[in-house]
C-alpha cells in the first residue's frame, strides 16, 4: 500500500484524521529518543504559519498565531522559525537557492539556541496550506534542512495531510524536493476525502529502535487500523498509483495554473499565484507593487468566501496570511477528476466573485 513512499518509510500506523496522525507523529518521535537513551530531548521546532492540526499537541506545534492564541497557556509548545515563504521573504537581489539556504539555516540558529542534545524533531509541511495559501518551499530548502536535522540527530518530520495524497501531481509531495523525512503524516485524500482516516508513516530504523527497546508503541486509539477505513484506503491508493490519479492531478494541475495565470496574472490585486499540481494558492494585496495587504477590517477572505458560495464555487480563502492577521488568500484544491471545461468553470465563477469583492 505504501509502494511509492519516500525511501525508508517502511511502516504505517492507521488513525482517524490528521490530528491524530500529527499526535501520534510526535509521541513517537518522543518514544524514540527514550528508546535509543536520549530522554533528555524534549523540544519540538515548527514553523509559523503553519497549522498541524486542532488536539492540543497538534495546536501546540502549529504556528497560526489566531488558532493557538485562546489554547496557548495550556499547550505543550514547539519553538517556531520563519516558513520558506518566497513571495515575502526573499530579499531583493537575493536568488532563490540562496534565500532557501539562508531560510533553512534559520533552523540551525534555532537548534543551537535551544542546544541540539535537546532537540527531538523539526515538523514542517512541504507545501503550506491552510494557513498561508499553498506556499511550497523554494529548491534546495528542504535538502538543506535534512542536512541540519542529520548534523544533529533531529528527526524529520513532515505533515502531508493536506498536501500529501496526489494533491501536488506526486503521491508524496515530499518527492519533489527530493527529501525523505524520517516520518510523515497523511490524511484527507488518503480516504479521498470522504472516508475518515490518517496515517503516520515511519523509518524502519525508528520502528527498530522501538522493536529492539520496549517492545511496544505507547500509544493507541479505538479505531486505530480500523479495517473498513483501512479497506477504502486501500482503493484510493490504488487509484491514486495504478489509475493514474496522482499523475493527473499533476496534468491538470499544469492546465489549471495557465487558466489563473491567463486571469488573474495581472490583476492588481493579484500578488502571487503559485503552488504545485492541483493545490494552487492566490495571494490578494490592495498594491501590488509595495505588496501591501488589505486591512484586516476589510474582511477580503470572509467576504470573498460568501461571493464565491453565492456562485456556486467553493473555495479556501483565508486571512492572516502574512503573520496571522495581515494578508488575505485563496486556496484552491479541486478535484482530481477536474476536467477542461471546469477549470474554465472554476476560474469564471472566482473572478466574477473576486470583481464583486474587490469592486
Ligand atoms: C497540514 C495539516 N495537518 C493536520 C491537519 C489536521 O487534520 P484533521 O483536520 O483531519 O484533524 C490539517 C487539517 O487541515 C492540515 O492541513
Amino acid at each position: 500500500m505504501i509502494d511509492a513512499a519516500p525511501q525508508g518509510l517502511d511502516r504505517v500506523y492507521f488513525g482517524s484524521g490528521g490530528s491524530e496522525a500529527v499526535k501520534s507523529a510526535l509521541k513517537l518521535a518522543r518514544q524514540y529518543m527514550i528508546e535509543i537513551g536520549q530522554p533528555q530531548r524534549t523540544k519540538f521546532i515548527a514553523r509559523r504559519q503553519s497549522y498541524h492540526g486542532n488536539t492540543l499537541g497538534a495546536l501546540g506545534t502549529g504556528g497560526n498565531m489566531w488558532r493557538r492564541a485562546p489554547f496557548d497557556p495550556v499547550m505543550v509548545s514547539a519553538s517556531h522559525i520563519a516558513p520558506c515563504y518566497e513571495y515575502r521573504l526573499r530579499a531583493a537581489g537575493e536568488t532563490e537557492e540562496d534565500y532557501g539556504l539562508r531560510a533553512a539555516d534559520e533552523l540551525e540558529t534555532e537548534i543551537q539556541r535551544l542546544g541540539p542534545e535537546n532537540v527531538i524533531g523539526f515538523l514542517a509541511e512541504p507545501v503550506v496550506g491552510a494557513t498561508a495559501g499553498a506556499v511550497p518551499a523554494v529548491k534546495g530548502y528542504f535538502k538543506r534542512i535534512r542536512e541540519i536535522c542529520d548534523r544533529h540527530g533531529i528527526l524529520l518530520i513532515l505533515d502531508e495531510v493536506m498536501c500529501g495524497m496526489g494533491r501536488t501531481g506526486t503521491v508524496f509531495a515530499c518527492e519533489q524536493d527530493g527529501v525523505s523525512p524520517d516520518i510523515l503524516t497523511i490524511a484527507k485524500g488518503l480516504g479521498a476525502g470522504y472516508q475518515p482516516i490518517g496515517a503516520m508513516l515511519c523509518s524502519g530504523a525508528i520502528y527498530a529502535a522501538i522493536e529492539t527497546g520496549s517492545g511496544f508503541f505507547q500509544h493507541g486509539h479505538t479505531y486505530i487500523g480500523h479495517p473498513v477505513a483501512c479497506a477504502a484506503a486501500d482503493v484510493v491508493v490504488t487509484k491514486l498509483t495504478e489509475g493514474g490519479m496522482a499523475a493527473r492531478a499533476m496534468q491538470m494541475g499544469t492546465q489549471l495554473s495557465k487558466a489563473l495565470e491567463a486571469e488573474f496574472g495581472q490583476n492588481p490585486h493579484v500578488g502571487d499565484l503559485r503552488g504545485r499540481g492541483m493545490f494552487r494558492g492566490i495571494e490578494l494585496v490592495a498594491d501590488r507593487d509595495t505588496k501591501a495587504p488589505f486591512a484586516p477590517e476589510k474582511q477580503v477572505a470572509a467576504r470573498l468566501k460568501k461571493a464565491a458560495m453565492a456562485n456556486g464555487l467553493i473555495c479556501y480563502p483565508m486571512s492572516g496570511t502574512i503573520d496571522g492577521v495581515e494578508g488575505d488568500h485563496i486556496l484552491l484544491a479541486p478535484p482530481f477528476i477536474i476536467n477542461d471545461d471546469q477549470i474554465g468553470e472554476l476560474v469564471d465563477k472566482l473572478s466574477r466573485s473576486l470583481a464583486t469583492v474587490l469592486e
